[in-house]
């Protein structure tokens, strides 16, 4: 059995109390990276009139063309956000829908992004559709669901890269291509996760977080955009910036704590740091692992689950009886126990009436730690049986 990577768990600054297995959920910025951001906010503090009216657009430009240049794109592409909400905001924002359009989105895409194109949708009469494939569906049947989806009055496909609910690697290009309708690709979890070629894609739009895999503080994403419609792409703050370009219109969303922006290329050095993509092979190649060893333990199926899944984190099924079968309260609290007994956090939930949990594979985790997950889980099935 391989030790806990307490070096590690220390350099994250994780309580090595607790079993952290949702890595993708809020990520987590590294010591010495949340020690630049605090250095940062430091110089700011020294002389507050120079370096925000002087010295800050400059730094901010300067973190986002780093920032370009490791996820490999132009720094004039790319616009700062706080995250693929706040991307996704300003895309929808910035839309001509009329009544009787429609937005596209999908049954595995991720709820709060689904809830603002609905909220756009009803303020403009235009509506919202969803391509629904199931879980473990092959490319052709997830391209074909957005292809029944989408029609004549579609304005928008929202194509999540990687999917919260079900950690799936969607075919975004093959999707686009085949959609012929200008697509926005939540890309959440993929920066630091998953090598993607943005300008390559025949995508719309892009908004990736890069606090979930990659290290940097949270509250750091950019949002891509296809050089045609960056002109008619303003940020969902407006301010001073606002006619000096795509992307120094994001640089500036008023006044505020530019920290993480700034401590942003500490991140992805960290990240590179680590070990960049070979990294990530061997969380991959650990979490493959780890999937067969509770699909056994817990003596459910591998057949269906994703065909692609996500480079750093695995869907399991659940024995049915695990957790009650509704979504209901005491449903909930019998999740609760995973944490509140066992100090596991991991998501488990419930994905088109099948109980699921989504592990995740971050670079502090170990196979030990799975096995901890096993025998929580085979001791709560024991006491349920
Ligand atoms: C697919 C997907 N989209 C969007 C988000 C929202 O990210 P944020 O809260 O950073 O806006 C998440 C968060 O986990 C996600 O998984």
């Amino acid at each position: 059995m391989e030790a806990v990577d307490l070096a590690l768990l220390e350099e994250f600054g994780l309580d090595p109390d607790v079993l952290h297995l949702n890595h993708g959920a809020f990520g987590v910025a590294p010591i010495a990276v949340r020690r630049e951001a605090e250095a940062w906010r430091d110089r700011a503090e020294r002389n507050p009139n120079h370096f925000n009216s002087v010295e800050l657009p400059g730094h901010v430009a300067q973190a986002r063309s780093d920032a370009a240049a490791w996820l490999g794109v132009d720094a004039e592409a790319v616009g700062w956000v706080r995250n693929v909400s706040e991307g996704a905001s300003a895309v929808l924002g910035s839309l001509d829908l009329g009544r009787g359009d429609e937005i596209v989105v999908c049954n595995h895409g991720y709820g709060a992004v689904r809830m603002a194109a609905e909220h756009w949708a009803a303020r403009r009469g235009a509506a919202v559709r969803v391509a629904s494939f199931p879980l473990g569906a092959e490319d052709d049947e997830i391209i074909a669901a957005f292809v029944a989806a989408s029609g004549p009055r579609s304005r928008l496909v929202i194509v999540d890269q990687i999917t919260s609910p079900t950690a799936t690697v969607l075919p975004v290009a093959a999707i686009a291509a085949a959609v012929g309708v200008p697509v926005l690709v939540d890309a959440a979890h993929v920066p630091g996760s998953l090598q993607v070629d943005i300008e390559h894609l025949g995508v719309a739009y892009w908004v990736g977080n890069l606090h979930k895999w990659a290290f940097t503080p949270r509250g750091t994403a950019l949002l891509w955009t296809r050089e045609d419609l960056r002109p008619r792409t303003p940020p969902s703050v407006l301010s001073w910036q606002l006619h000096d370009g795509y992307a120094e219109a994001f640089d500036h969303p008023g006044t505020g704590d530019y920290s993480g922006w700034l401590a942003a290329p500490a991140g992805l050095d960290f990240w590179t740091r680590l070990g960049g993509w070979e990294q990530i092979d061997r969380q991959s190649a650990m979490l493959d692992a780890a999937q067969k060893q509770l699909a056994d333990v817990l003596g459910t199926s591998l057949d269906g689950l994703p065909v692609t899944p996500a480079p750093t984190m695995r869907m399991v099924r659940l024995p049915d009886r695990l957790f009650g079968d509704g979504d209901d309260s005491a449903t909930r609290a019998e999740r609760q126990r995973l944490s509140s007994e066992y100090g596991i956090q991991v998501p488990t939930s419930r994905f088109e009436g099948e109980q699921v949990i989504r592990i995740a594979g971050a670079a502090y985790n170990t196979p030990e730690d799975y096995e901890r997950l096993a025998d929580a889980l085979v001791a709560i099935l024991a006491g349920n049986s």
